[in-house]
């Protein structure tokens, strides 16, 4: 792959690897982590670097600092467009925040500070997000003359359903991460000191599972919320069988059949 950036060359975020887990930290804490161009454009490379990387089995998202997982798109940028940069800068973030949720490796978000505006849109792009109890989430954007433009206005009336969404989105208010619990914005709240291990204890979990099953189970439930039930069972039993010709079905179900553990090699 061709590439301007090597993960040494990341200035706005670093890349770990924690055996099959990526662990993606934005860092531009100055600014609460805000998206710029330049923080856009190493979410991009880095999800694309991790796409073409079979071996990652999850990848975790957080925020660098005590304060923000992603204070939102950057205003000082957001300032100065006028309505064709408006528009592109939309569909700019709106496709790599579309990639990360079709990434085949689940991407959980570590939530553990502010996740405004564009960080709460990051946020409900990834496959499942778990909170500190420190996290504020909320789409401020009409405070602002603007609307959430990273894909908030279609997915979280997905997530939560849309009289709340609507609600959330008109008025702009921030949740704390009970409240984000109970509507079912997160999956599970934990004591800051908690969350980074509390997210690598799941992404370890779905790492030791089937990767290629993991991928297309959750690809067919993405794509099932987006199509007619007819169309998603038809989906779900096509993977079902093209998952019949991989190595991993046939480890997993003789395994338990001769009473051992399967060996998951993603092929
Ligand atoms: N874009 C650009 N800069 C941002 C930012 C954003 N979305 N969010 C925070 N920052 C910057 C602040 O301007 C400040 O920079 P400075 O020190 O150079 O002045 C720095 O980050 C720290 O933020 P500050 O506002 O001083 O922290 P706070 O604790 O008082 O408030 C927030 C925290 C999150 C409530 C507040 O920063 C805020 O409301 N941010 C904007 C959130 C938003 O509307 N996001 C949606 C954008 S579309």
């Amino acid at each position: 792959m061709s590439s301007t950036h090597t993960a040494a060359a990341y200035t706005n975020l670093t890349l770990e690897r924690k055996d099959a887990v990526a662990i993606v930290t934005i860092a531009r804490p100055e600014k609460l982590n805000a998206l710029n161009r330049a923080v856009l454009g190493e979410i991009d490379h880095v999800f694309t670097a991790l796409a073409a990387d079979a071996s990652v089995r999850a990848i975790v998202v957080t925020g660098a600092g005590e304060k923000s997982f992603v204070a939102g798109a950057d205003i000082g940028e957001l300032s100065v467009l006028d309505t064709r940069g408006a528009e592109e800068a939309s569909a700019y973030g709106s496709a790599i925040f579309r990639r990360i949720e079709r990434m085949r490796a689940p991407v959980i978000a570590a939530v553990n500070g502010f996740a405004l505006g564009g960080g709460c849109e990051l946020a409900i792009a990834c496959h499942m997000r778990y909170a500190s109890e420190k996290a504020k989430f909320g789409l401020p954007e009409v405070g602002l003359g603007i609307i959430p433009g990273y894909g908030g206005t279609q997915r979280l009336p997905r997530l939560v359903g849309l009289g709340i969404a609507s609600e959330l989105i008109a008025t702009g208010r921030m949740v704390d991460a009970n409240e984000a619990l109970r509507i079912g914005l997160v999956n599970r709240v934990v004591p800051a000191a908690e969350l980074m291990d509390a997210v690598l204890a799941l992404a370890g979990e779905i790492a030791s599972k089937a990767p290629l099953a993991v991928a297309a189970a959750l690809e067919a439930a993405r794509l099932g919320l987006e199509t007619d039930l007819d169309t998603g069972l038809r989906f779900e039993s096509t993977l079902f069988g093209i998952l019949g010709s991989t190595k991993d079905m046939h480890d997993g179900l003789s395994a338990f059949v001769e009473k051992r553990k399967p060996t998951f090699e993603g092929r």
